[in-house]
């Protein structure tokens, strides 16, 4: 269901290496909206979506899945793995695997399909993620491009059509016409099956492209400093969120892009 909170993440402090690094972190995850997660790098980001997958336990606060009515805590009995769909920064896959059994190896625990159905499935979201390549299917993790493999991470999180998808940085390293492209599939999960999408991002153009609201991490006040939609952000937000939202660009909306809006 649009708008239904997915997760909750309450009072969460995220530490490392014996330091803090964030802490009272507090924002939900809706159905059919993508949250970009934005700040300078060692802010925590990647601890932070960590965390809310289950990998690594809080210090203090609590991450809980609430998809349908129920409160299940990320770091319980009953974790929530099938519901969220993850593709870590550096797009690792099995690498004593091909492209195809990467992506087969998660029907093959979770659902009842047939080989045939896996194959089929874990072709179509490889092809969903620009890997059409039949080659790419039979392929070494190792024998792929850089840009290559992470879009191949995608297809792999993909493959149990979760509800809930964790990108960190997934158009870092791709040209800008396969970024684009990637914006696009992300529009499309969320448009047509509903997907809650939380994205870590550098990229102002993606950002500004795909992001319903955004959360920006401050790495000198180590805790969140805004959450809202980014364009609101950018013209509104407190002083360090606008200097890092208009890096490059005019400070203002520009009068065509008002128009254009
Ligand atoms: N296991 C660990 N042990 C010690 N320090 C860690 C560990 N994991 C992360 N850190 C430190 O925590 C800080 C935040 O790391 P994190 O990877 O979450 O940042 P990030 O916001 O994702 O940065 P980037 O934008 O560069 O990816 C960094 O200073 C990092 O060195
Ligand atoms: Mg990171």
């Amino acid at each position: 269901m649009a708008g239904e909170v997915l997760m909750r993440v309450d009072d969460l402090s995220l530490h490392a290496g014996g330091r803090e690094l964030q802490h009272g972190l507090g924002f939900d995850v809706r159905a059919g909206e993508v949250l970009a997660i934005v700040g300078a790098s060692g802010c925590g980001k990647s601890t932070l979506l960590r965390h809310m997958i289950g990998l690594q336990a809080p210090q203090a606060g609590r991450v809980l899945w609430t998809a349908g009515g129920a409160e299940r805590d990320v770091h319980g009995d009953d974790p929530p793995h099938r519901e969220i769909g993850v593709a870590f920064q550096a797009g690792a896959l099995w690498s004593s695997m091909t492209v195809g059994e990467n992506l087969m190896l998660p029907l093959e625990l979770y659902t009842d399909l047939d080989a045939g159905q896996r194959e089929r499935q874990a072709r179509y979201k490889l092809a969903l993620a620009g890997l059409s390549d039949p080659a790419t299917f039979d392929a070494e993790p190792a024998s792929l491009s850089g840009g290559m493999r992470k879009r191949a991470a995608i297809a792999r999180a993909l493959v149990l059509d979760p509800p809930m998808l964790c990108l960190d940085e997934p158009s870092a390293g791709l040209d800008p016409l396969t970024s684009a492209r990637l914006d696009d599939l992300i529009l499309r999960l969320k448009r047509d099956l509903g997907t809650g999408v939380v994205l870590v991002t550098h990229e102002l153009d993606s950002l500004f492209a795909v992001a319903d609201r955004m959360l920006f991490l401050d790495v000198e006040a180590h805790t969140a400093t805004a959450l809202g939609p980014p364009k609101e952000l950018r013209e509104h937000g407190p002083e360090p969120v606008r200097e890092f939202l208009n890096r490059g660009r005019p400070a203002r909306t520009t009068a065509a892009e008002e128009a254009a809006a």
